[in-house]
């Protein structure tokens, strides 16, 4: 038997063509579609708002590939490896493989791997022109995504917060804080776990557009409305002033050194002489160097350790006044202006 040639070897290694089919497949919601009764692909184009010819195109791809499969009268149907393409399966991966979804497109960062090689910097700007926050954040299109986000945040609240999260409730002393401020908090979950834990406590929430505003919606919504607040912003633009802790839980990862500086900088400014910067940032696991691309075409610093940390925080003018327990990924430093 002849070997397949390298050059063959090579062009079959590399081949778009799978993954662009079913990342198509679970962009235009075909599992949905199908699972809903389009069987033909006129009424599937119908539904996905999608060219008729090209579409039965890719339904013929997608049965050759064995996602999909023909009955009798040739009408489409879902395979068994198919089926986690629709939204409502127990273990659908829908959402991660859309191309315009949160969490799919990051994933397409990867095909700007040169960009990210030669810049050090994330793909995702390279590939569609702004960064990733600021496209999920400011773009319309993901306010929804971040509402079903955000409810399904409401009910994982009562699981333990990843990434030792905990620690930060759990091992500084919170006892002479009055306010903090939630740097880049996310959906709120761990401004709203810091203030059960701590029923003195009073929280804002700083993020931007859509973030924000989600998590504006789940704090009316829960048991701790009275103590947090949800404000829009930029963690690159001034911060409020006056709160006792300026948190940055997992934060700086996204940013390079310049960036993180800049950071650390607008909380120091905030803070003031008084406050403190609570650095929780987390250092991703990685598993060699294709995991650490993978990593690195999203983030410029997954991995930075504690003294990485305290590094950023001198050249913004801290200093380091207590170092709480750090774990495989997760540190915990707090810093003060003086
Ligand atoms: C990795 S998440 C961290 C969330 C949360 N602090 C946690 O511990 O899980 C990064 C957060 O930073 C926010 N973010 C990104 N750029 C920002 C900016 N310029 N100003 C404020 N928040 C920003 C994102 O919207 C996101 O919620």
């Amino acid at each position: 038997m002849t070997e397949t040639p390298p050059f063959q070897q090579l062009l079959t290694m590399t081949d778009l063509l799978v993954p662009a089919a079913v990342r198509a497949a679970a962009t235009l919601g075909i599992a949905d579609h199908i699972a809903a009764g389009a069987t033909t692909a006129a009424e599937i184009a119908h539904r996905a708002g999608s060219a008729p010819d090209v579409t039965g195109t890719l339904l013929r791809y997608l049965v050759e590939i064995k996602i999909l499969e023909t009955g009798p009268g040739g009408e489409y149907a879902l395979t068994p490896l198919g089926d986690p393409l629709r939204s409502d399966h127990p273990q659908s991966v829908r959402q991660v493989l859309r191309n315009d979804g949160m969490i799919g497109s990051i994933t397409l960062s990867l095909l700007r791997l040169d960009h990210t090689v030669r810049t050090g910097r994330p793909g995702y700007a390279a590939e569609f022109g702004r960064d990733y926050w600021d496209a999920v954040n400011t773009d319309p299109a993901f306010a929804a995504e971040w509402r079903e986000q955000g409810e399904a945040a409401d009910q994982l609240d009562k699981q333990v917060l990843r990434w030792d999260a905990g620690k930060i409730i759990s091992e500084y002393d919170w006892s002479g804080v009055d306010s903090f401020i939630d740097v880049g908090g996310h959906l709120g979950s761990l401004t709203m776990a810091l203030v059960r834990a701590h029923p003195h406590l009073h929280g804002t929430l700083l993020d931007l557009q859509n973030v924000s505003a989600e998590a504006g919606r789940r704090f009316a919504r829960s048991d701790v409305a009275e103590r947090v607040t949800a404000v829009q912003g930029s963690f690159f633009d001034p911060l409020p002033t006056g709160k006792d802790v300026y948190l940055l839980s997992a934060i700086l990862a996204d940013w390079s050194d310049d960036e993180a500086v800049l950071i650390l900088k607008r909380c120091r400014e905030a803070a003031g002489a008084t406050g403190k910067v609570l650095v929780a940032d987390i250092a991703m696991p990685v598993s060699g160097p294709g995991s650490e691309l993978q990593l690195r075409s999203m983030m410029p610093a997954p991995t930075r350790t504690a003294e990485d940390i305290e590094r950023l925080g001198a050249e913004a003018g801290l200093r380091v006044s207590w170092r709480g327990p750090a774990t495989a990924v997760r540190t915990l430093i707090e810093f003060t202006a003086h």
